[in-house]
């Protein structure tokens, strides 16, 4: 059986950054209460003239260029996000023709959160065929456009971001030994974005409250959910992978918090140099949290040849999803 895994990697954060100390400007908070609970030292920030899709295809050309293809070489595109460009049609389709790609089949996977990336990985990998070679997925996020700067309890987690993978087949790709995904809806309201869609439609006098913007999010509880689940499902895919933790080289969660990350760690017991962290320099970006992420990872040479990387993420759904791959 032939490999399916990455054949190319792509990372874009925009250039302004916001610190936690011009958090302050706009919310009553300081660096010391955002560091010591999330360990978020500042975030990036989308100029006024870009929107998603410019995040989206500075990424995606970044991953083709790693994977030696051009653009009319991808035979399906899948956009994990959930800030999209406009509300239909998809940022996907956009997408598409901004890159100048075939007419191929595109489309966006939204309203994971930030587990959206890692599923829309494990949709690509089970979509890679010999009709089908090249499947290019991009995770992006502009959140700091569409959330409420005047909630504290949320506003000062999240930045700007898109992350973007080449899934392929053959010899040279970095296989993707197992994956594991799940699902619980019964906690949908603990993290979730409402007015907008036909249970709560926007009107003017939701805007006027602010509502449209109104991210509901029981901390606490995303926190306890968060660690549980990316530990379990990482557990899940090693066992599915018959391997052992000891065995693999590098840990890459979803950059939710740094405190989420480290408990995710605890709960593994995986000894720290194992558990990648960029968090302080990031924020929470979403789906581009995890690409991102793989992207600096082996931009500093924490990443080898034969290393074995495990990829965790959990978002609101709530959904989970991991990843082994073997570089
Ligand atoms: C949000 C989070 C950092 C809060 O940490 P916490 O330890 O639960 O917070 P605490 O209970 O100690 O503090 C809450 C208090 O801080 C205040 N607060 C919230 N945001 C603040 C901010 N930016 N600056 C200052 N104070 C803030 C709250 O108003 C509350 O005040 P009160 O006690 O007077 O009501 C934490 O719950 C968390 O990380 N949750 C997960 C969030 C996440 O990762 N979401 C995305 C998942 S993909």
């Amino acid at each position: 059986m032939k490999k399916i895994g990455f054949l190319g990697l792509g990372a874009y954060v925009p250039e302004r950054i916001m610190t936690n100390e011009e958090w302050s400007q706009y919310v009553e908070t300081s660096d010391e209460w955002i560091t010591t609970r999330t360990g978020i030292k500042e975030r990036r920030i989308a100029a006024p003239e870009q929107s998603t899709l410019d995040l989206a295809e500075k990424a995606a050309r970044a991953a083709l260029l790693d994977a030696n293809l051009t653009p009319q070489e991808i035979d399906e595109l899948i956009v994990a996000t959930d800030t999209p460009e406009v509300y239909a049609p998809d940022t996907a389709s956009y997408l598409q023709h901004r890159l100048g790609a075939r007419n191929i089949p595109s489309y966006d996977l939204a309203g994971s959160g930030c587990a959206g990336f890692l599923q829309a990985l494990d949709v690509a990998r089970s979509r890679v065929s010999d009709e089908r070679k090249n499947i290019l997925v991009v995770g992006v996020e502009l959140l700091t456009r569409l959330m409420n700067w005047k909630d504290r309890n949320t506003c000062v987690l999240f930045g700007d971001a898109a992350g973007s993978a080449v899934m392929s087949s053959g010899d040279e790709v970095s296989e993707i030994l197992a994956s594991a995904a799940g699902t619980d809806g019964s906690q949908s309201e603990i993290l979730c974005l409402e007015v907008g869609g036909t249970r709560k439609p926007f009107t003017l006098e939701r805007a006027q409250r602010g509502e449209h913007q109104n991210l509901v999010m029981k901390g606490r509880e995303v926190y306890k959910e968060a660690v549980h689940r990316m530990a379990q499902v990482s557990q899940q895919v090693l066992a599915k992978a018959g391997v052992n933790l000891d065995d693999v080289a590098l840990v890459i969660p979803h950059q939710a918090n740094l405190r989420i990350l480290e408990a995710v760690g605890e709960a593994l017991n995986l000894p720290s140099k194992k558990l990648f962290i960029n968090v302080h320099k990031f924020g929470n970006t979403g789906s581009a949290s995890v690409p991102v992420a793989l992207c600096q990872a082996r931009e500093q040479g924490r990443i080898k040849k034969g290393d074995l990387v495990l990829l965790t993420s959990f978002g609101a759904g709530l959904h989970w999803a991991s990843l082994l791959v073997k570089f």
